[in-house]
């Protein structure tokens, strides 16, 4: 995978590991449909980058994302590779003053239904072409255990870990891999403000398109790396040090 010229559908290219894929999969000849709502920032990569294309699409909204496949599907017909990067993270509790009730709706579209979609309209496309392919969805370690807030978003990223193993069971005969991204805190527009020791987007680029290149099922990137580990010794601890996060 990735080793000859690809047409990769990045969502979410915009900014921080989304964009920093952008960048290192285009400096090495791919070709990229990108996907995200800020018109200004689409602009600038399709006037910067000679072989990106980008659609304006909220992947909040079945419609969009209905009208964006099949316009994909017509279009790029060597699409090969469908990176599902695009995501969001809403931090309240549902105690807090100031938890917005559609905000679960919103959350869980984005992070979970929208790849879910994609992957379902997209299929065929990649069926039809006959080149080895690949559907990469992104999570977190915090599919092995949550944190107190961001409950939505820990348990969009639980269903996202979920559904990329039933694909992978279901595309078994087929020469598409369902591979997962398991990530640890990386530096971006999304954890300003909170954690520390975080991973930078390029590192975390270059480590997941290593883990594509290697066909390997599940990329564990950075820290990520130790949780298989750690929860076979002591999933107590494993909890215990989520939690807090
Ligand atoms: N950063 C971390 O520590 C971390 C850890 C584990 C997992 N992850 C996962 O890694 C992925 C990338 O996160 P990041 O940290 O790079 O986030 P980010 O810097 O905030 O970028 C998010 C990207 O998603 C796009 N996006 C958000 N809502 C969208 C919508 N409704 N429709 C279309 N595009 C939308 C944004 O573009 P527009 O605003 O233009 O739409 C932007 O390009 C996410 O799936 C995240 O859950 C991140």
């Amino acid at each position: 995978m990735l080793n000859t010229p690809r047409t990769i559908l990045l969502t979410g290219g915009t900014s921080g590991i989304g964009l920093a894929l952008l960048k290192q999969l285009h400096s090495q000849g791919h070709k990229l449909l990108v996907v995200a709502r800020n018109q200004n920032r689409l602009l600038h990569l399709q006037t910067e980058y000679e072989r990106v294309t980008t659609y304006k699409c909220d992947l909040a909204s079945r419609l969009q994302i209905e009208s964006l496949a099949t316009d994909v599907s017509e279009k790029h017909t060597d699409l090969s590779i469908i990176i599902n990067n695009a995501g969001i993270q809403y931090t309240p509790t549902l105690l807090d003053e100031n938890f917005n009730f559609d905000s679960i709706e919103h959350e869980t579209t984005v992070n979970f239904l929208s790849p879910v979609w994609l992957s379902a309209l997209l299929l065929p496309t990649l069926l039809q072409n006959n080149m080895s392919s690949s559907i990469v969805n992104i999570s977190s370690g915090l599919i092995f255990a949550p944190k107190t807030n961001s409950a939505i978003y820990c348990a969009t990223k639980a269903a996202i870990h979920s559904f990329s193993q039933s694909l992978r069971n279901q595309l078994a005969q087929t020469n598409i891999l369902s591979q997962e991204v398991i990530l640890p805190l990386v530096d971006t527009a999304m954890t300003k403000g909170r954690g520390s020791n975080k991973l930078s987007a390029d590192e975390a680029a270059r480590q997941i398109l290593r883990g594509i290149k290697k066909e390997a099922p599940e990329i564990y990137v950075g820290k990520a790396k130790l949780l298989p580990g750690l929860m076979r010794l002591s999933p107590s601890l494993v909890k215990k040090i989520m939690r807090k996060f």
